[in-house]
């Protein structure tokens, strides 16, 4: 059937008169036009979507599949202070330091960092939630020092560059849940939240290979111009790729004060 079909319409064209010649030529101009045309969007479209792919930094790929009931109020601003600064102190923040290696930063548009201690070709990365949390805990322990009259023991430029770091990223991530006003009730109490798992980055910055093994050892001290930086770098469990690495470089050089 298909056979025939086709000799009809090739026998049909051999009688074409001269004008639906013309006509099926500029026909086919306009195809060749078409898909050149349709060829090259679609090429400027994937150099556009893998130009965007670099920018938009996506490391531990967390989806917002984690529904959280938003409270006014917790055990985190318990009026028992004892209670809530165990709580503050409880998270940890310096495991937000890893390690990347420069083709794994480069190919995610991510600049240039500090050498990694342990690794050859390999840079030191916060991960900004962590770096916003650990703002967040020495902003609170100063403002808890403040009123409790004791000296603040972190300086009044780190204080203000934390609220910087969190402006910052209120205006980048700008969450736009809208809240309910509720009389009688703190604003957005009891709304159930779309979120990101924070246990899920734990243990994505916290793998063996990745893990910059950091800790801030105590973070709401300033360390002086001769504290041995070094030493924050001293946490790699015996699971770490960097271990031994580690493990050697102190027995040769041994620890030195991190506070100077
Ligand atoms: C405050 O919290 C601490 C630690 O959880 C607890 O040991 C203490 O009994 C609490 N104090 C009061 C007055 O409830
Ligand atoms: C590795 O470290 C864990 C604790 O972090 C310890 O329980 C374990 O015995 C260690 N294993 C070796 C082989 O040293
Ligand atoms: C570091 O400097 C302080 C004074 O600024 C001094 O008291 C301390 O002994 C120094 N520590 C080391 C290890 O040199």
């Amino acid at each position: 059937m298909a056979g025939e079909l086709y000799q009809l319409i090739e026998d049909e064209d051999k009688e074409s008169p001269a004008w639906l010649k013309a006509h099926r030529s500029q026909l086919a101009r306009m195809w060749t036009f078409f898909l050149g045309a349709l060829i090259l969007s679609i090429v400027a479209n994937l150099i556009q979507v893998s130009q965007y792919r670099k920018m938009k930094i996506k490391c531990a790929e967390l989806r917002r599949s984690t529904k959280l009931t938003f409270q006014g109020n917790t055990e985190y601003s318990s009026a028992n202070e004892t209670r809530a600064d165990g709580l503050w102190d409880d998270i940890s923040t310096g495991i937000g330091a890893i390690t990347l290696t420069k083709q794994f930063a480069e190919s995610h548009g991510l600049l240039d960092a500090s050498p990694f201690p342990w690794a050859n070709n390999q840079g030191v990365y916060f991960v900004q939630g962590f770096h916003e949390m650990h703002c967040l805990k020495t902003i609170r322990k100063s403002l808890a020092q403040h009123t409790h009259n004791i000296p603040q023991s972190r300086s009044a430029s780190h204080i203000a560059h934390c609220f910087d770091v969190l402006r910052q990223s209120i205006l980048c991530a700008v969450n736009d849940t809208p809240m309910p006003v509720i009389a009688g009730r703190v604003t957005g109490d009891g709304q159930v939240m779309k979120c990101r798992n924070w246990k899920q980055l734990e243990e994505w910055v916290s793998e063996p290979e990745r893990s910059a093994c950091y800790r801030f050892v105590d973070e709401y001290r300033e360390v002086p111009i001769n504290g041995s930086l070094i030493e924050r770098y001293a946490f790699c469990g015996n699971d770490s790729l960097y271990f031994d690495t580690m493990k050697r470089f102190f027995e040769m050089w041994g620890h030195q004060s991190l506070f100077g």
